[in-house]
């Protein structure tokens, strides 16, 4: 962010210049994390799988006894009014909803009113470079807490994780317990058998319910492939003929190398093409949550 940022934010019930946004300390999500988010891609003006992300939204907020401050449709007319004021037609939109604001102690009263922030991101989300020319993996372990289907703002383990991507000029943490691969660090993780068989982890508390990962099985069971949803080791994952990832902010990226392993040939593999070619597909079928407007990117 920097002092020209013109974006527009909703924060605290109102659209104001995000360069002017600001939360009080006492919220807490600032003292103790105490909240949760979701990542929303925008391609071509589509605002893709609404319906899933609000209803993960929801249930992130059930599971950690925060009262969601909107029914789904409110959520819906929110972003597209942030699309709209922001001219966003490609990015990502950016939801966050703590517990509020209070004297800080580690229990929390009934009765606090949620804090509730959106903010867009203009990031092209869709045929990154990376989808010709793979990515690289670096695994190490996985030092999250035990309720990973949450998708908590506390996230100092992948900040940990995505500072060591960084610093080995990698793109993307696969992580692990014990031989076991959970997932990427932003990402669900991906192998593709000899067989042909695409391997992902099944859904439990040690991983997030990706919401891309819902679409492209989807999509990968209506064109004939096997999907096996079960834990897979390091050593699987290196011996893959493809791996991939998915998330909202990348779609799907293959991989290229784990831990500077070649993976496959290299190239994006024919299961990984296919299944993007078919998820980009889809994608452009549905409406446009907001119509193109003259002057905006
Ligand atoms: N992260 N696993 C983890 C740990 C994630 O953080 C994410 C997404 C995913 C993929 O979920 P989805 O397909 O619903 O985006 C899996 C988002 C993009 C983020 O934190 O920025």
């Amino acid at each position: 962010m920097t002092t020209t940022d013109t974006r527009i934010a909703f924060i605290r019930g109102q659209f104001v210049p995000l360069a002017e946004a600001v939360i009080p300390v006492m919220d807490r999500g600032f003292l103790f994390g105490d909240g949760v988010y979701e990542v929303t891609a925008v391609i071509e003006g589509r605002l893709v799988d609404d319906t899933p992300h609000l209803a993960r939204l929801a249930r992130s907020l059930a599971e950690i006894d925060i009262p969601n401050p909107f029914a789904a449709p409110e959520w819906t007319a929110i972003e597209k009014e942030l699309m709209r004021r922001n001219g966003l037609r490609n990015g990502l939109i950016y939801i966050q909803v703590t517990r509020g604001v209070a004297e800080r102690a580690f229990a929390y009263a009934d009765g606090l009113a949620p804090t509730v922030v959106l903010f867009p991101q203009f990031q092209p989300v869709q045929y990154s470079p990376l989808t010709k020319t793979g990515a690289r993996i670096i695994t190490l372990p996985d030092q999250r807490w035990t309720r990973c289907d949450i998708k908590s703002t506390s996230l100092l383990a992948q900040v940990m994780a995505k500072h060591a991507v960084s610093q080995a000029g990698a793109h993307e943490a696969w992580m692990t317990r014990g031989d076991q691969i959970t997932e990427g660090a932003s990402s669900t993780a991906y192998i593709v058998t000899a067989g042909g068989d695409v391997i992902t982890r099944d859904l439990s508390p040690a991983v997030l319910p990706g919401i891309t990962r819902q679409t492209i099985l989807k999509i990968a069971r209506a064109r004939g492939l096997t999907i096996v949803e079960r834990p897979f080791t390091r050593a699987e994952a290196l011996a893959a003929t493809e791996a991939f990832y998915t998330s909202a902010s990348t779609i799907a990226i293959p991989v290229a190398t784990i831990d500077g392993h070649p993976i496959g040939d290299r190239e994006p593999g024919p299961v990984f093409q296919d299944l993007y070619a078919a998820y980009m597909r889809d994608l452009m079928d549905l409406p446009e949550a907001w119509p193109a407007e003259d002057g905006h990117g």
